[in-house]
């Protein structure tokens, strides 16, 4: 074949050329004689349609792989004049200035929520709780029915949510986003007996109007313990023995009545405000306090459905709001600036 030959014939001729070079300039008329356009061996790629099928890869190989070679042959030349300063029309060309500062890689770390989730877990695994997970996307029963929410209770206006189109007929299956972790009170004691102490967190979802301490997705951390001879005693322990590891030992704490349908009795704990040292402020709603955990006995009726039997097994239940904690800790006065993706506001923690 002609054209193997006069690419071998190129290939000693180009880099014999090359050998010779002695400025830039030259290197930049050999590019253009071997490399050019109006270069043999694109001519020689050119017609390669025109070559009988049967030699036509044997030499488009050929002739790739001598383009390779001399584009090295160039790129190496190149450096060695840029770096030796020989040529500075060389210089002029390269896009690289190497004599610039090196570019700073960007660092990750975790968001703020995900350290203030690890932080509380770890407290409450150091006081025995395992970590539960359960799904987002809830059933009607498990996220009100079988907490003692049926249909029609006032309960389930306070947590509106988002409803999944679903065309079940099974009563109780209808699909939601799940309003709180509690669900999974029901889901693990279905599953698994006592003595339980787990603690559940994740994303909960709620149809409701966005203020500086409420938005539509927020996350939970839901406790259960259930034992025999647990009490009301228990679960203000275990609470206040969390605030103070959390918050420090001089943090103030509010613990009174609440009502949850599926604890009796029902508390909620709150915490002086820190963004405005109790004074009143719009995270607070001006009261100085902010909740941030309801609470309760596990009602009889939740324990039977799940088949404990409550003369003799009993229970403490809550639910802490992972922001509001957050807030409280580092003075933030924004709920939202968690999920607005500002790295300046994300950097800091
Ligand atoms: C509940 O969700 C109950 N499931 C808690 C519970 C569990 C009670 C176990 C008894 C036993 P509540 O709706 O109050 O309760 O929400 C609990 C916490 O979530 C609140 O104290 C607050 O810190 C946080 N929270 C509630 N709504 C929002 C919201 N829209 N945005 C941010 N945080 C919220």
């Amino acid at each position: 074949m002609k054209e193997l030959n006069e690419l071998d014939q190129l290939k000693i001729e180009a880099l014999k050329d090359c050998n010779k070079l002695k400025s830039a300039q030259e290197l930049q008329a050999w590019r253009v004689r071997y490399l050019g356009k109006k270069s043999r061996l694109v001519a020689i790629l050119r017609g390669l349609s025109a070559i009988p099928v049967a030699d036509r890869s044997k030499v488009g190989a050929a002739a790739n792989q001598l383009k390779n070679e001399l584009q090295q042959s160039f790129d190496y030349k190149e450096t060695t004049y840029s770096e030796a300063g020989i040529s500075a029309s060389v210089k002029k060309q390269s896009t690289i200035d190497v004599t610039l500062p090196g570019r700073k890689p960007l660092w990750g770390n975790l968001h703020i929520l995900n350290k203030v989730t690890y932080e509380i877990s770890d407290i409450f695994a150091s006081m025995g709780f395992k970590i539960a997970e359960g799904p987002e996307v809830e059933t009607s029963y498990y996220n009100f029915d079988a907490l003692n929410i049926p249909a029609e209770h006032p309960a389930r206006d306070t947590m509106d949510t988002f409803w999944l189109d679903n065309d079940s007929a099974v009563p109780d299956s209808s699909l939601l986003m799940r309003t709180h972790t509690s669900p999974m009170q029901v889901r693990y004691m279905e599953k698994y007996k006592p003595p339980i102490r787990i603690i559940v967190p994740g994303k909960v979802y709620r149809y409701e109007a966005t203020d500086a301490s409420h938005i539509p997705m927020f996350q939970q951390i839901e406790g259960l313990a259930v034992d025999e001879k647990i009490t009301m005693a228990d679960l203000k322990g275990i609470l206040y023995e969390f605030v103070h590891r959390f918050f420090g030992a001089e943090r103030k704490i509010r613990f009174r009545c609440d009502y949850f349908p599926f604890v009796e009795p029902g508390a909620e704990l709150a915490i002086d405000c820190s963004v405005c040292k109790g004074e009143g402020c719009r995270v607070c709603g001006g009261s100085g306090w902010l909740e941030v955990l309801g609470a309760g006995m596990v009602h009889p009726k939740v324990l039977q459905r799940v088949d404990i039997n409550p003369k003799k097994y009993s229970g403490f239940a809550f639910g802490i709001g992972i922001e509001r904690l957050a807030m409280l800790r580092y003075n933030i006065d924004d709920i939202r600036l968690f999920y607005n993706n500002d790295l300046r506001f994300l950097k800091q923690f």
